[in-house]
């Protein structure tokens, strides 16, 4: 595991926009697994900053809420198309999201691991970190290893989304997420951590127990991994 700690969230966007960069630039035709969040909005704004070329990169999202589609301004959807999609020369056909107002839920989650085999797996997974040590929405749990699947949400997340949203009433109270599993298949991982509430959780993921309590501690199993962090 590499870690970099940078002075302040500008300088972590760019240190995360240019590892980004390198990928596709390394391989234009890249499979990035992307996330939502305040955390990554930085990193997005330097890549839209850089011209970079997209026109065949792929992009696969780790989640999206249950029950809001693509127009709803809460969705993930909707995120990635406002703070990345609409500014760069990506391909829409290109940028996958799952689809939170599908009928048949457990088709979308199957349809999403089909998708990701179907890419070739992620060459770069970008990651976040909720406040319990959440990936994805990959909630702390007795288990590790699901596949794409769709997740309650726990009350500190719905708690701490809350923000995005006019009450928390709003927050949707399940979410589809990509799982441990397929987190875990992505060849690189970027993990950014941009808050000093969440120092505490980072040095328990990455220096405590490998336990499933703490989603993000599997990634010391991965062995490329990169952590990028400051706490300011
Ligand atoms: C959300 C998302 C995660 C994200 C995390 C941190 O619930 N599902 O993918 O990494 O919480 O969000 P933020 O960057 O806003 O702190």
């Amino acid at each position: 595991m590499k870690i970099i700690k940078t002075k302040n969230y500008q300088e972590l966007s760019k240190k995360v926009a240019e590892i980004i960069s390198e990928q596709i630039k390394v391989n234009p035709k890249s499979v990035l697994g992307l996330a939502t969040g305040s955390t990554p909005v930085g990193a997005y704004k330097e890549l839209i900053k850089s011209n970079l070329d997209f026109s065949e990169v792929r992009s696969i999202n780790l989640d999206e809420y249950v029950g809001l589609d693509g127009s709803n301004e809460q969705s993930y959807r909707y995120f990635m198309e406002k703070n990345l999609f609409e500014h760069i020369n990506i391909k829409k056909e290109n940028t996958y999201v799952p689809n939170g107002k599908g009928e048949n839920l457990q088709k979308e989650c199957e349809g999403y691991e089909e998708k990701l085999s179907e890419l070739g797996g992620v060459d770069l997974q970008l990651l976040g970190i909720g406040l319990n040590g959440h990936i994805g929405f990959n909630e702390p749990d007795k288990i590790f290893g699901k596949n794409t699947h769709v997740v309650d949400l726990d009350e500190s997340t719905l708690e701490a989304n809350a923000r995005f949203f006019d009450s928390i009433e709003e927050v949707p109270k399940q979410a589809i997420t990509m799982g441990i599993k397929s987190i875990m298949q992505a060849k690189k991982i970027l993990l950014v951590v941009n808050i000093p509430e969440k120092i505490k959780i980072l040095e328990k993921a990455i220096y405590g127990d490998i336990t499933p309590e703490v989603p993000a501690s599997v990634l010391q199993l991965h062995q490329d991994v990169i952590v990028v962090y400051c706490e300011e």
